[in-house]
């Protein structure tokens, strides 16, 4: 069997706005972008889907969302039918994306590209990206290089191998065909309100998840000054 991660933990608890700064950063960035009813948008990761049903409730756009997680695809599908939203949804994963080249003219991604192979998904996003398309990308970084011991202990809660700096990030986008890659917003994860709007119920959860919940909350206090977010704007 395998081990249980920290994306099934989120899935699991059905946690909404599972990225750093939540959905008040998801408001503040998705309010003024040169969108309408005309954009095709892939939000790639989706979770529970609520920042594509924003989207869509301001917008109005052509949204379609993917994930690889079964139940945040239940999760998101159910969000779609109850708020009637023609949002279409599919199981892929960011470092496959079943889209044809020149596909859409913006790319989301809220705290997803860090759990993939970064390569990969960014040559993907590059590909299925209309030429002037833009992509706009809540990652995890590192505020300096880790130690070795400290990417293991990473690894071992978020599945994630490797972490990287602001600069390395904007290298691989660079390397990806992007251009002017700003970086709109940041912080360490000390300086922002915790990412969820919900907290669990200890009483419902089953070890595993209990265990890996507080080595999640453990991460966060051990790795606060030193594990951070930026939000990068690209163009293709
Ligand atoms: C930290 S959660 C963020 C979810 C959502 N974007 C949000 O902000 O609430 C990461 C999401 O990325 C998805 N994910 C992880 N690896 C993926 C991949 N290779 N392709 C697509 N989605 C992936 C997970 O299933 C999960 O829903």
């Amino acid at each position: 069997m395998r081990n249980f991660t920290y994306i099934d933990l989120l899935a699991f608890l059905e946690i909404e706005d599972a990225h750093p700064g939540g959905f008040e950063l998801t408001k503040r960035l998705f309010n003024n972008l040169p969108l309408s009813s005309e954009s095709k948008i892939l939000e790639v990761g989706c979770g529970s889907g609520k920042t594509a049903s924003y989207l869509y409730h301001l917008y109005k756009s052509d949204i379609t969302a993917i994930d690889i997680n079964r139940k945040m695809l239940r999760k998101a599908m159910q969000r779609f039918k109850h708020e009637q939203v023609p949002i279409k949804l599919h199981a892929a994963s960011a470092e496959n994306l079943p889209f044809s080249n020149n596909s859409f003219d913006v790319i989301i991604s809220e705290s997803v590209t860090s759990f993939t192979n970064v390569k990969k998904s960014l040559n993907e996003y590059s590909r299925v990206l209309n030429d002037n398309g833009f992509i706009l990308a809540i990652e995890m970084t590192t505020e300096r290089l880790l130690l070795e011991d400290e990417q293991n202990e990473i690894e071992s809660v978020y599945g994630i191998k490797q972490t990287y700096t602001e600069n390395e990030w904007i290298s691989f986008i660079k390397n990806a065909g992007f251009k002017n890659i700003k970086v709109i917003a940041g912080n360490t994860i000390s300086n922002v309100p915790s990412s969820s709007s919900s907290s669990p119920s200890f009483q419902q959860l089953p070890s595993s998840i209990l265990s890996m919940y507080y080595k999640h909350q453990e991460i966060l206090f051990r790795f606060g000054y030193i594990l951070g977010y930026r939000v990068f704007l690209c163009h293709k």
